[in-house]
């Protein structure tokens, strides 16, 4: 199959996925953001929004909004509009419409459920891996913690290592689909597989995951699968998706007079309504990127897999620049990755190379992006971290080339 033009893989014996090419210019035209000139190379910290998204949002305000749960016409729009957002993030993850838990964002969420799933006399397994949000809100339960470590110059988080960690008090096992920092794509079922033999419930950070790729969070063994809607080109809201007869079973800290009902239970104070609508709007941009047929989940699967295939062959175009280059340090190799790099350039400071980027007009990261164990683990933590340049689906060839051209320039000028 040549590169960008799409065709047909083989996913299984006999099975095969059609491939379809990515029409990036299409794609890129539908974010008014990406004509200011800037290489958005920073989606890994939050996408740019699509017009669709935009205008749904507004819509939801012009139509009129109320309340959930009242007598009149606006508060059933509300009742609607939640009950879309529901039906779009389970479709986006391959979840159950009715456990789909919305909030402000995953760190929020996880804090609430932590507290509801794991408390003194459990164990919980954290990994050096992941975004901090999906570490301390399980060290603070007052369970016992458990550490999986990562390979720190692979990057990779070895799974040998969950056997001996995983025992019969072990409550939960918290793990990132993939880093937010090296796009280390760990072994999250073969993780799952041992979890579940202990009786143990599986907690997978999707956040950085979900844009880069098709999701089914069943077969990854996700219990509970967080995502946030802001890094996937939708609003600021946060999702996390289980079983509703999971939920059933736990009690959050939740107000005596709000609803007991699942998932709703976990929802605290009143939703942001019109964002809802808007990530509705970003799950359905998400499965038009390219032309498909079938349910809502059969394109997400079409344009995710087309849109990973896009962002990887990029990918290979960055990084192949960028290890090249004598005066950057690229961190991780790991196996199976997102299009997340992270790099240091010889005399200069993550945020010196970041300003001199944002001179150039392209947007990258600098510090520990809260990757706050890892960046530790990786001996560059105390000193600034690194710089973050990860794709997305919108990013093109230019944005690359911009990005390399910029860090090249500061080979000699250390
Ligand atoms: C991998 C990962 N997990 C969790 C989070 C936290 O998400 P939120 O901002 O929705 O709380 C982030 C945010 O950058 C992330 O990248």
């Amino acid at each position: 199959m040549l590169p960008g033009q799409g065709g047909t893989v083989e996913v299984a014996e006999g099975e095969h996925l059609h491939i379809m090419p990515f029409p990036i210019n299409s794609v890129r035209a539908s974010y008014p953001a990406l004509t200011d000139g800037y290489a958005y190379l920073d989606g890994a910290a939050g996408t740019q929004t699509p017009r669709s998204v935009i205008e749904a949002i507004s819509d939801a305000y012009r139509s009129g909004i109320g309340n959930v749960g009242g007598a009149f016409p606006a508060s059933h729009r509300s009742d609607a509009i939640v009950a879309a957002c529901r039906a779009a993030v389970a479709d986006l993850v391959g979840g159950d419409p009715g456990g789909v838990i919305l909030g402000p964002n995953m760190t929020t969420l996880t804090y609430n459920l932590a507290r509801a799933i794991a408390g003194p006399g459990d164990e919980v397994v954290v990994s050096r891996l992941d975004h901090d949000a999906n570490v301390r809100p399980w060290t603070q339960t007052g369970a016992t913690v458990r550490w999986a470590e990562v390979d720190p110059v692979t990057g990779e988080l070895p799974v040998e290592q969950y056997a001996s960690l995983i025992g019969e008090r072990t409550r939960v096992v918290a793990v990132t689909a993939a880093s937010n920092i090296l796009g280390t794509r760990p072994d999250v079922p073969a993780i799952a597989e041992l979890a579940h033999r202990a009786g143990a419930l599986m907690y997978v950070d999707g956040v950085h995951a979900t844009p880069h790729g098709p999701v089914d969070m069943r077969a990854l063994g996700a219990d509970f699968y967080a995502t946030s809607a802001y890094k996937w080109s939708g609003p600021h809201i946060g999702a996390v998706v289980a079983d509703p007869a999971l939920l059933e079973t736990l009690r959050p800290d939740k107000l005596a007079s709000s609803p007991d009902t699942v998932p709703q239970r976990f929802e605290r104070g009143t939703a942001a309504f019109a964002d809802l609508e808007g990530v509705t709007a970003a799950v359905d941009h998400l499965a038009a990127m390219v032309p498909g047929a079938g349910t809502r989940r059969e394109r997400l699967l079409t344009s995710m897999t087309a849109a990973e295939e896009h962002e990887l062959e990029l990918f290979a175009v960055l990084l192949a620049g960028l290890e090249t280059m004598p005066h950057v340090t690229v961190y991780g190799k790991p196996a199976r990755r997102t299009a997340t790099a992270y790099f240091t350039v010889a005399g200069h400071t993550p945020r010196q190379v970041a300003e001199h980027l944002a001179g150039l007009r392209v947007n990258v990261w600098n510090g520990h992006n809260y990757a706050w164990e890892l960046t530790g683990a990786l001996g560059i933590r105390d000193s600034g971290g690194a710089v973050r340049a990860g794709l997305v689906h919108y990013n093109d060839r230019s944005d690359v080339n911009r990005l390399l051209e910029g860090v090249d320039a500061l080979r000699s000028s250390g």
